[in-house]
């Protein structure tokens, strides 16, 4: 394939020029995966050593998430290697920063013309895999298909909605994500895969107890403290949402734990709420974790609050109470099977629920067997296996 010459001209395709480490045969079909934010690194750990088994497997990091503590320390702890590139697009507003992944991304498939591209979840990382792959005609994979929250203003939203009606092999993780997809008509393959983040949770666990000391680092009893994220847009863009948000957190008798995502943190410091946290004898804020210390704070809290996805998933995963704080969640099954509540940014309803909120019912196998990431490769490789 001849390569436009304004493609490769940037600073980023050279140094992906440089970092590109992937060999010149073509015997294996060539899976190509696009990541580039913290969930799409974890959901990749699940999916790479399978991968790896049946096709040559190329990573390609989008930059958006650049900071250890954002990336590079999941590469590390969770054994993924490191990606062939990366394309160091960094921050900036939706449509910048999408424009620019686009553009390299479609830049590195013209090298390389891999057979499939997989991307997963729902940052724009996802989506700017997505659209560059469809435009070259390369078929696209989507881990994690049809979620909904039916709120358009979320970014995440748009970009699911979009990857999905791009995407030619569809790896739902839940029963409602098929459903929501056949509503949608969609054109690609629906498979109720299971969820591949159950995969990683289930074979990170053990070594998560064996080797994290953050309970000991942070001065933590098991079951005696709160494990709390916060970094949606929708609940740190404004200083209303966040103020109400923090004045609940430090509103709560037990210690709280608050790794804060740096777009919090900035936040934070932005909207003058940083030195409350600071000043306040309950809270311990830390960086940002790794995925081993995260889980094992995480299975040790006695409830979890947060508007995360994947953080919601866990908590369901690991029988911890879950206080979201959205109006709405894509895992909805977590909220009907009584162990996560809904109480978005009300500082009384989440000061209430850590106190009441202590569900009790047997937890229904919703997300998957933890054999997601096979299903998944199997299926992959019966479709595209030269
Ligand atoms: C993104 C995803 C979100 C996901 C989250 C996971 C989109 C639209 N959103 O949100 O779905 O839940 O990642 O963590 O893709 N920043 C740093 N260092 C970093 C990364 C970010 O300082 O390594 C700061 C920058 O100020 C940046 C801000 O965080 O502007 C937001 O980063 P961005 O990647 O745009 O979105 P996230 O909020 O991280
Ligand atoms: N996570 C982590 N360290 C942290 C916070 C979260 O390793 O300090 C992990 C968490 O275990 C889960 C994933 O990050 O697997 C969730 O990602 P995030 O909350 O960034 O994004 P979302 O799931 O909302 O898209």
């Amino acid at each position: 394939m001849t390569i436009p010459k304004n493609v490769l001209t940037d600073r980023a395709m050279n140094t992906q020029t440089k970092n590109h480490q992937v060999g010149s045969g073509k015997d294996l079909t060539v899976a190509l995966s696009v990541v580039g934010a913290r969930p799409n690194f974890i959901k990749l750990a699940a999916l790479h050593k399978p991968l790896a088994r049946s096709f040559k497997h190329v990573i390609v990091h989008t930059g958006q998430h650049y900071d250890f503590e954002m990336s590079k320390i999941f590469f590390e702890h969770l054994k993924i290697p490191k990606p062939n590139c990366n394309l160091e697009v960094g921050s900036g507003p939706q449509g910048y920063q999408l424009g620019k992944m686009i553009k390299r991304v479609e830049g590195f498939l013209i090298r390389e013309t891999p057979d499939l591209v997989i991307v997963y979840g729902d940052t724009n990382s996802t989506l700017a895999g997505a659209l560059a792959s469809v435009k070259l005609h390369i078929p696209v994979a989507h881990i994690e298909a049809g979620l909904r929250s039916y709120d358009m203003k979320m970014p995440e939203e748009v970009n699911r909605v979009l990857t999905d009606r791009v995407s030619q092999y569809l790896f739902s993780p839940t029963k409602t994500a098929v459903k929501n997809l056949n509503k949608e008509h969609v054109q690609g393959k629906i498979n109720l895969s299971g969820d591949v983040m159950v995969d990683i949770l289930k074979d990170s666990l053990k070594m998560a107890q064996e080797r994290s000391k953050a309970l000991d680092k942070l001065e933590l009893e098991r079951k005696k403290y709160i494990l709390a994220t916060v970094h949606r847009a929708e609940n740190t863009d404004t200083k209303q949402r966040l103020q109400s948000v923090v004045q609940a957190l430090i509103g709560i008798k037990e210690t709280v734990v608050f790794p804060a995502h740096p777009r919090t943190l900035k936040a934070l410091q932005k909207f003058n709420l940083y030195n409350r946290i600071r000043a306040s004898r309950n809270m311990k804020l830390t960086e940002p974790l790794g995925y081993l210390d995260f889980i094992n704070l995480e299975r040790n809290a006695n409830k979890i609050i947060t508007d995360s996805g994947g953080v919601q998933k866990e908590a369901y995963l690991l029988g911890i109470p879950c206080i979201t704080l959205r109006d709405r969640t894509e895992w909805i099954e977590t909220v009907r099977e009584g162990w996560n509540i809904l109480v978005d940014v009300n500082r009384d309803a989440i000061v209430g629920s850590v106190r009441k909120f202590n569900p009790e019912k047997p937890r229904q196998r919703i997300f998957g067997k933890g054999k997601a990431s096979e299903r998944i490769v199997e299926i992959l490789h019966e479709n595209l296996a030269r």
